[in-house]
Formats: structure tokens, sequence, C-alpha cells
């Protein structure tokens, strides 16, 4: 099919180039009429050579209007846009945006390179050559979604109502991701997920292969599932603690909540409060930033809390603080450790002779 097309294109290169002096213009890519949903787009392209190169216009005529009118960039309160261009030969792309049945009908493009070709009196001796493609704009069928419970999972099912279209297969997506795929020409398409929870969460796709492809989508909801990043995190007096959570199941969270849990009670924290608290949230993850730790006061436990319309969850951390002290620890165990080596050798270097000390470093170096 492709090469067929190939071929047929420098074949009319061969042609042209052939008659060489003449170089009237001739189509090497014309438009291809396009069926289209309401609100979609659709781009028409046309080529031409010619000697010289050939000017490009569109042109439209309604079904219900017998006369065609010349299109030009910006019509139709700009829903319609053109790409020319003129190097070596002419190509021109007719865009139209945002389709309505209003834009239905026949579209010609239309390629001359007469001198006279837009003279207002004179008839050009080379009449301007034309290609047409359809635009046909139908509005999306509808498709029927359920959800059911079956036995051993959830059934998820889309019926196209429209027998006018041919279907060559189906689709099946989570989120952008294609899940199940296969040819069957049925009105009726089914998944089976694995019952609502946290995982089977999710924007689900149905798709029908057909021209255009239609679709629907069936959303699995849940209330957040919260789970902390680290359930136990540990910050140095003084320092920032950073305490995180996350949801990845659908819907988003609309609100997270950070509390501190203490023996009267949780205590909701607010953010910026103190000048020390500060939370960062998205629809997925929240972050509760804690400026300045102090033992006492902010050791112990807190809560993440996140809600949806379906409902809430919170998750536990742990925050441990450490006294700068205890961070020097280890630190001061190394200098420690070195000093009593240092002082062990120097002590042992002092007791011996001097004829036994080149042996000797060897020995110490092995040691350190
Ligand atoms: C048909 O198109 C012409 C040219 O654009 C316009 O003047 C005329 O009003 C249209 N007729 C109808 C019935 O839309
Ligand atoms: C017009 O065509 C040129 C060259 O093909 C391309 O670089 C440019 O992006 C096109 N513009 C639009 C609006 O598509
Ligand atoms: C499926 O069945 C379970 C109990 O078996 C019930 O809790 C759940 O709401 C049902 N879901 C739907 C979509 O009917
Ligand atoms: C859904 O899948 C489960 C196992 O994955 C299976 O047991 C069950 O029969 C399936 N249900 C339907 C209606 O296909
Ligand atoms: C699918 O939709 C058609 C048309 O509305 C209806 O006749 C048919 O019963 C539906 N099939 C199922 C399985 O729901
Ligand atoms: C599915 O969820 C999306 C995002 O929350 C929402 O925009 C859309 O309206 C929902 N669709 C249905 C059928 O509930
Ligand atoms: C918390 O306050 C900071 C500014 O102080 C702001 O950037 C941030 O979005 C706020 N967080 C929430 C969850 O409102
Ligand atoms: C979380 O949401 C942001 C945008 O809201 C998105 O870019 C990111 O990929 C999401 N992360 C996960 C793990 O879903
Ligand atoms: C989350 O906050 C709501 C109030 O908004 C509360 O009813 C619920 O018990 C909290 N959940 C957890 C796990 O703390």
């Amino acid at each position: 099919m492709y090469s067929f097309a190939l071929i047929t294109v420098s074949a009319v290169f061969l042609l042209l180039g052939g008659r060489g002096a003449d170089g009237s213009a001739g189509f090497i890519k014309s438009p291809l009429s396009e069926v289209r949903l309401t609100g979609e787009s659709v781009e028409l392209h046309c080529e031409a050579i010619g000697h010289p190169i050939p000017e490009i216009q569109w042109w439209f005529e309604a079904d219900y209007n017998d006369s065609f009118s010349q299109l030009w960039d910006g019509a139709r309160e700009d829903r319609v846009q053109m790409n020319t261009t003129y190097v070596l030969h002419a190509t021109s792309t007719l865009y139209l945006f945002n389709l309505s049945p209003e834009d239905l009908g026949t579209y010609e493009c239309r390629a001359s390179n007469d001198p006279d070709r837009n003279h207002l009196t004179k008839i050009p001796r080379i009449k301007w050559i034309r290609s047409q493609a359809n635009v046909v704009v139908i509005d999306h069928p509808l498709i029927v979604t359920s959800h059911s419970n079956a036995t051993g999972g959830d059934l998820l099912t889309c019926n196209l109502t429209d027998f006018a279209l041919v279907i060559s297969g189906h689709q099946w997506l989570k989120g952008a991701k294609v899940i199940h795929e296969d040819k069957d020409s049925s009105q009726i398409t089914t998944h089976n997920i694995t019952g609502v929870n946290a995982e089977t969460s999710g924007q689900y796709t149905c798709k029908f292969l057909t021209s255009p492809e239609v679709y629907a989508v069936i959303n699995i909801t849940v209330a957040p599932h919260v789970v902390a990043y680290k359930k136990t995190e540990h910050g140095n007096e003084g320092d920032t603690g950073v305490l995180t959570c996350k949801s990845n199941s659908f819907p988003h969270v609309e609100e997270w909540m950070w509390s501190m849990v203490s023996a009267d009670g949780n205590k909701p924290i607010v953010n910026g409060s103190e000048d020390r608290y500060y939370i960062k949230s998205t629809g997925n993850k929240t972050e509760l930033r804690i400026h300045q730790l102090e033992i006492e006061k902010d050791q112990g436990e807190y809560i993440c809390n996140g809600s949806n319309e379906h409902g809430n969850e919170g998750a536990i951390i742990s925050l441990h603080v450490r006294s700068r002290l205890a961070a020097l620890w280890p630190f001061l165990g190394i200098v420690a450790e070195v000093l009593i080596l240092v002082t062990v050798i120097f002590i042992y270097e002092k007791r011996r002779k001097p004829d036994d000390v080149p042996e000797g470093n060897t020995t110490f170096v092995t040691l350190l």
C-alpha cells in the first residue's frame, strides 16, 4: 500500500520532470476523507509541484449549500488554520479544530501556477486543478457502562449502542496503560478486576477500535490508601525533621491533615504554625517539615490523615530525635580510639631502644 503510493508519487515526479518546460501544477498528495467525532480535530494535507511553484487554496462546500466558498487562516472563529509552505514545491495543511456538525461537507484543495490564476477579468489559460475530500462529523455514540459484582472478581462492561460503526477490536486501558487488547467485533466488551481496592482503583477506559475510535471511562474509586514513606524517621536536635506519607489510590486525596499523638488526644498541626511546622501536599503525597527539632517537644508519634469523598485513612510515623551529643558519639568514639592508640604507640616507642625503631614502625602501620 505504502510502497505503491511511493511509486505513484515518484511516477508523478518523473512525469512532470519529463515534461520540463511545461511545468503546469500537479498534485503529489491529495487530502483524504475523514470521519471525526464532534469536538475532535482533523487535518487535511495537500501537496503540489510545478514550475513556478503553484499556489494552494482551500475551498469548502457545505452539504446544505451548493456553492464553494474559499477558506482562510482564522476562519470560523479561528477554528480553521492553515500552514502552507512554498519551498521546492507547495505543501499545505488545513486544520479544523473543535469540529461541529456545521463543518461537515466537502473540502477542496486547489492548485495553480498560471500567472493569471487570480486575475479578476482574464480567464487563466490553465485552470486550477482540484482535489476533494469529505469530512463527516458524528456525535460520540452512547456507550453504556456498568460495574457489577461477579463471583471471583468485579466485571466492568461497556456496551456500544451504535450499530453503524465497524468494530475491529477493543482495548482496555488503566490510566494511560493498555491492559487488554482483542480483535473481537462485538458491541460489548468486558474486563475483570479482582475486587475494588487501592490496587485496582483507577480510571479504566474501554476503547472500541472503530473509525474514529470511541471510548468510555469507568472510575473505580476508593478511600485513600495512606502509607508512611518510612515508619520511623530520625532527626538530630536543631536540624529539620521530614515526615512523608503517600497515597497512590484513585481518586486523589483531597485533604491531608497532620497531627501529633499526645497523652491528651491528637493535636492537629497547623501549616506555618510556630514558624516551625511546614506542610507541603499534593494529591498523592504530603510532607511535614519540623524545623529546629527539640527532643522533649518533637520526639513521638505523628499521624498523617488523607481524605477524599470516599473516606479517610491515616498512617503513623515515629520520630526519634537524637541529641547533638548523641550525634557526636560515634565521632567522639573514633577520636578517643585514635587518642588511645597514639598514646599506646608513644609509650611503646619511649620504652624501646633506638635500634628497634624501624622494625617497630612497620608493625604499627599494619596495626593502624
Ligand atoms: C451558501 O454559501 C454562500 C457563500 O458562502 C453564502 O453566501 C450563502 O448564504 C450560503 N447559503 C446558505 C443557504 O447557507
Ligand atoms: C507549519 O509547518 C511547519 C513546517 O512543516 C512546521 O514547522 C510548523 O510547526 C507548522 N505549524 C503548525 C501550526 O502546525
Ligand atoms: C460487591 O460486593 C461486595 C460484598 O460482596 C460489596 O461490599 C460491594 O459494595 C459490591 N460492589 C458493587 C459495585 O456492587
Ligand atoms: C474474574 O476473574 C476471576 C479470577 O481472576 C475468575 O475466577 C472469575 O470467574 C472471573 N469472572 C468473570 C465473570 O469472568
Ligand atoms: C447493549 O445495548 C443494547 C442497545 O441499547 C441492548 O439492546 C442490549 O441489551 C445491551 N446488552 C447488554 C448485555 O447490556
Ligand atoms: C472519573 O474521574 C475523573 C477524575 O476524577 C472525573 O473527571 C470524571 O468525571 C469521572 N467520570 C465518571 C464517569 O465518574
Ligand atoms: C503551607 O504554607 C506554605 C507557605 O508558608 C505554602 O507554600 C504551602 O502550600 C502550605 N501547605 C498547605 C498544605 O497548604
Ligand atoms: C503524583 O502526582 C503528581 C502530579 O499530581 C504526578 O506527577 C506524579 O507522577 C504522581 N506520583 C505517583 C507515584 O503517582
Ligand atoms: C482522619 O481524620 C478524620 C477527621 O477528618 C477522623 O474522623 C479519622 O478518624 C482520622 N483517621 C485516622 C486514621 O486518624
